[in-house]
């Protein structure tokens, strides 16, 4: 038996060789890791399974017979995160430049099937020249089978892309169905076409990082939710997300019992400044109100007067959702309200109770907007919010104007416990609107019309647009100080971790794409 071990031992360690030492010398030249050295990383230490390891293609034709290397391009398997399982697949750059052949394809489909089948997230690290050019057709049915196996799982199993070298052509669209797609600086891109054929049909030139760089897609694009400076932080940002979410829709996410208060949480009353159009860093109200250290940001980049991202009050895990006055005055405008509800209903699908901040003057107004279907891409925002079933807390810690203030997980779209701090301004659109709407023929016939504005515009705020109006609606179930927030949203975390809320029967709702 000595000699079948030693061949089986041969065979293993070609295989973990790939394409060989001087292409792994060129990944680490380039400041990329190797894809099995990625995994390590990505897993708990030595918690790696490898399946389909000597799987080679059976192809003969452009010279295909004479390189059959062991794994076909692709290191697939199966590990624990923070003690979960999770599935991976890891292209290998070093084999046929990470091409997507048949065998290639095969085995992501199996692991995909695996995930399925067993309730279990699927991590893919792509670093691949897309289509195996030998292959022609059937890579392309390769990738097809990828793209539906990854649809048939949306919402069944957290699916979470890195982006960690070429991404072109067709590939793209793999990471693009998946839940949360990361980049790393530097050393990978995604575009449809790439620079050459942009120059050849546009005559535009461009280069790779500025056509599909990772601060591109990060920034302009809202491709990728997240940019890291290099492959080892990618991975451990892949870690902590899937703390935040549960293995399957039918799982609730874990809670921590260790945790620590945030720090310096009594600055929270001194936050909001006394003038309204003052801006202000909701990250600051985020940061004193989370277990501490445990924000985190997605498409932080992107869209920035929103904020999304994941974060932990008294262990339980969360979806936060927060106009950011410090950036556009907070304003809902396209990128904004696409980012929100992609966010909010990756949240839904994997029972992440939604904790909404609301400072919003309204939509943007504008022709760049409304020709832009601002219209359409709101509605979005406000389906996304409308549809959700999980625990929806709001806190309106300022202003809550016109449509904004329905859309922001209001009571009205079930909303589940919706607070609002003394500072809130919640009416039909600002003051300064309002008053000239309402007082035009007075502010007209006025000697000092700046003076009587600026009267009118108090009283509008002190009558009108305080919390206390729509308290007494009961569209706000509790007027709170600032300094009660963490402890009504943590208790109503656990007051509401038993809600159970479906919504009609039907074969998928329509959201406006
Ligand atoms: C077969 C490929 C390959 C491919 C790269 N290689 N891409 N083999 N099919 N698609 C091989 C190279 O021959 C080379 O083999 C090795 O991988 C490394 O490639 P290099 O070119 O030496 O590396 P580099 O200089 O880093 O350039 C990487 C690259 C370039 C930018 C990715 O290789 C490239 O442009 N490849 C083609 C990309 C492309 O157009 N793909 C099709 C996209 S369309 P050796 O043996 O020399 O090491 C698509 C459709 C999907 O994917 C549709 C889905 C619906």
């Amino acid at each position: 038996m000595t000699d079948r071990y030693s061949d089986l031992e041969r065979r293993r360690q070609a295989a973990e060789l790939g394409g060989g030492q001087s292409r792994i010398d060129r990944q680490h030249d380039r400041g990329k890791l190797t894809a099995r050295e990625r995994i390590t990383v990505l897993l708990d230490e030595g918690s790696f399974i490898e399946l389909g390891q000597l799987v080679r293609h059976q192809f003969s034709d452009f010279g295909l017979a004479d390189s059959r290397p062991y794994g076909d391009g692709v290191v697939t398997g199966y590990g624990t995160v923070h003690g979960r399982l999770i599935y991976v697949y890891a292209q290998d750059f070093t084999v046929f430049g990470g091409s997507l052949g048949r065998a290639h394809a095969s085995k992501i489909v199996q692991l995909l099937d695996l995930a399925l089948q067993n309730g279990v997230p699927v991590i893919g690290l792509s670093d691949s020249g897309g289509a195996r050019i030998q292959e022609g057709v059937v890579s392309l049915g390769g990738y097809a089978d990828i793209f539906l196996k990854n649809t048939l799982l949306s919402g069944v199993v957290p699916q979470i892309s890195a982006i960690m070298g070429p991404c072109a052509g067709g590939a793209v669209y793999s990471p693009a169905i998946t839940d949360l797609t990361f980049m790393v600086e530097s050393t990978s891109y995604m575009f449809v076409t790439g620079p050459d054929v942009v120059h050849t049909v546009t005559q535009e030139e461009v280069t790779a990082e500025d056509l599909g760089g990772a601060a591109m897609h990060a920034e302009r694009s809202g491709v990728v939710h997240a940019a890291y400076p290099n492959d080892v932080v990618c991975l451990e940002a892949i870690r902590t997300v899937l703390s935040y979410l549960p293995q399957n829709c039918e799982e609730q996410p874990d809670i921590h019992t260790s945790y620590q208060p945030p720090g310096g949480a009594t600055d929270l009353d001194t936050l909001i400044p006394e003038n309204p159009n003052k801006p202000y860093d909701m990250h600051d109200v985020i940061r004193l109100l989370v277990d501490r250290g445990t924000f985190f940001p997605v498409h932080d980049r992107f869209a920035r007067n929103l904020i999304c991202g994941f974060a932990r009050m008294g262990g339980h895990a969360i979806g936060i959702v927060a106009n950011q006055p410090a950036h556009l005055a907070g304003v809902l405008d396209i990128d904004a309200s696409v980012k929100g509800a992609r966010f909010v209903r990756l949240c839904d699908a994997f029972n992440v109770p939604l904790v909404t901040l609301e400072d919003v003057p309204g939509f943007l107004p504008g022709t760049d907007q409304e020709w832009g279907g601002i219209i359409r891409h709101g509605a979005k925002l406000l389906y996304a919010f409308c549809e959700a079933t999980v625990p929806k807390l709001t806190v309106i810690t300022r202003k809550a104007y016109g449509g904004a203030y329905d859309v922001m997980s209001s009571k009205h779209i079930r909303g589940d416990l919706n607070y609002a701090w003394p500072s809130a301004e919640i009416a039909v659109m600002g003051s300064k609107g309002a008053v000239r709407i309402l007082h035009r023929a007075a502010l007209k016939a006025a000697e000092d019309a700046a003076a009587l504005e600026e009267k009118f515009s108090r009283d509008y705020r002190e009558r009108f647009a305080n919390p206390y109006v729509a308290a007494e609606h009961g569209y706000i179930d509790e007027v709170i100080h600032p300094l009660e927030t963490r402890d009504r949203i943590i208790t109503g975390l656990q007051m509401l971790r038993n809600k159970v809320l479906s919504n009609p029967r039907k074969k998928h709702g329509n959201i406006p794409l």
